[in-house]
């Protein structure tokens, strides 16, 4: 199939594999080998480069971007931040000025980290560039040459893809990787090819194909589908179309919600929250996704769609088992529906590491107090059961009760009536159980505006 997008400001006209992937594609069929390849798990940003369409530039991850999904965008690799003439980039300048390169190694997905950031205005340089791991300089170099050019203008010859962009639309889509233009085209399509996968971000996809080496034709990419990106509000709901990305979500819902928000600033990285949909993270059953928990707190409902078929479920009886959730074959996830409500919500995420971590536990908390007494309680877990669960114990003991310390460490032993978490790698069950009773305690204290975060402690 022929997948046309810019690269380094050339149109291109590809044919090529639906699973080629644009590290692989790069490096092996253009030879372009500034784009490196470390981890190719989406986890260390050596192959980030930056990819414009009409909402502005973004950093992506390569190794687990395929290339339909480039459709109609531009890609611009390290190899065209520098300028026509050789003109380096001011993050590139101040690169070297700040002695931000040792190796090397990863210093390509850092310039495309930092020249996206440059372009977008961003200066939150930690969040920016989270996504990008140094074995060797170390961060403060790389963070002062980053702050040391953002007052710097943007290059011209930077400015082209954003013209460009989003023009080069194909027609049609077809061969064995369907490239469905709207929902209404999806959902005729996935009925009569109830066995292909779907393709939304790719950050679980992509690793099934770079890691576990999987065939997946036939498939289809759902990035053209424009009406299933987006959020639409009214007076009662939010309503998040799947192909929203988590950097969408956390944008939109920053006022509404800004637990939810600081939930996601701790999703993966930039670069993973440019590509994931919550689609995706809800359709893939985890149990540990950081999205479903938060969603289950705030009373969400799940549209799916199958052929002209709609139907709408409360989005915890989605998550039916370990792996299993109701969805019928040919049915996809068409978006997630919010009830508006007065913001309540704390959540709390645990992993080994502060950015680019999956969660060993998240706790989300949606408690309304009345009158000094418990009106409403949803508490939802990830990482605590099989799927995303909620607390109906701990719910149940704190409803109508008075919102004290004391009423909260009396429904602590809940937990264990509603979870029996699992040992693993990320952490064991009896420190899952405990946390999970300290983040309840946690959400009490906020509540009463105590301090709780770690990072906000002073000395
Ligand atoms: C480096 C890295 C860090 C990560 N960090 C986090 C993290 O901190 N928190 C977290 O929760 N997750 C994390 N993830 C996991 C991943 O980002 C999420 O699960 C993501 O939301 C998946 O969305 P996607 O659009 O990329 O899905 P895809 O990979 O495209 O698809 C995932 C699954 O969902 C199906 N699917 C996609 N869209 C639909 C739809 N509309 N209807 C039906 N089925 C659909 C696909 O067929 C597939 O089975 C991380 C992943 C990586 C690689
Ligand atoms: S090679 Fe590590 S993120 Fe792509
Ligand atoms: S300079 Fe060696 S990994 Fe960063």
């Amino acid at each position: 199939m022929g997948i046309r997008f810019l690269l380094n400001g050339e149109a291109q006209d590809v044919d090529a594999a639906a699973t080629t992937t644009l590290l692989d594609w790069l490096r092996e069929e253009k030879r372009l080998t500034g784009t490196k390849e470390g981890c190719n798990e989406g986890d260390c940003g050596a192959c980030t480069v930056m990819v414009t369409d009409a909402d502005g530039p973004k950093a992506l991850n390569a190794c687990i971007l395929f290339l339909p999904q480039l459709e109609g965008k531009a890609v611009r690799t390290v190899e065209g931040i520098a300028g026509p003439d050789g003109e380096l980039h001011p993050v590139q300048q101040a690169m070297i000025e700040h002695h931000g390169s040792q190796c090397g190694f990863c210093t390509p997905g850092f310039i495309a980290s930092m020249a996206v950031a440059h372009m977008n205005g961003r200066q939150d340089f930690d969040d920016q560039l989270a996504g990008n791991l140094c074995r060797c300089t170390g961060y403060a170099p790389i963070i002062r040459a980053a702050e040391a050019a953002a007052d710097e203008p943007v290059p011209e010859w930077m400015l082209s893809d954003l013209e460009t962009a989003d023009l080069l639309a194909l027609d049609g889509g077809g061969g064995a990787a369907f490239q469905p233009r709207s929902a209404d085209e999806l959902a005729d399509w996935y009925e009569a090819n109830p066995g292909a996968t779907l393709i939304a971000g790719a950050t679980d996809v992509g690793l099934w194909v770079t890691k576990q080496l999987r065939e997946l034709e036939p498939v289809a990419f759902l990035n053209q589908c424009r009406d299933l990106a987006g959020i639409v509000s009214n007076d009662e709901t939010i309503t998040i179309g799947a192909m929203t990305s988590l950097t969408d979500l956390g944008a939109a819902i920053a006022d509404l919600h800004p637990g939810f928000a600081e939930l996601i600033r701790r999703y993966g990285s930039v670069q993973v929250r440019n590509a994931a949909t919550i689609g995706g993270n809800i359709a893939n059953g985890s149990p540990i996704g950081d999205g479903p928990p938060a969603l289950i707190a705030l009373g969400a409902t799940l549209v799916l769609r199958k052929g002209a078929d709609r139907r709408e479920m409360p989005l915890e009886d989605f998550f039916v088992d370990y792996g299993k959730q109701d969805r019928q074959p040919g049915e996809f996830v068409e978006a997630v529906r919010l009830p508006r409500q007065a913001d309540s919500l704390r959540c709390y995420k645990l992993s080994k590491r502060f950015d680019q971590d999956i969660s060993a536990l998240c706790g989300c908390f949606n408690i309304t107090v009345a009158d000094g007494q418990v009106a409403t309680a949803r508490i939802a877990f990830g990482g605590m059961a099989g799927i995303p669960k909620r607390a109906a114990t701990v719910e149940a003991a704190l409803i109508g009760q008075t919102w004290t310390e004391e009423v909260v460490r009396a429904a602590l032993p809940g937990f264990a009536e509603d979870f029996t978490p699992m040992s693993d790698m990320r952490a064991s069950a009896s420190y899952r159980l405990q946390a999970a009773q300290n983040m309840l305690l946690r959400a009490f204290h906020d509540s009463q505006g105590t301090a709780t975060r770690l990072l906000e402690v002073t000395p």
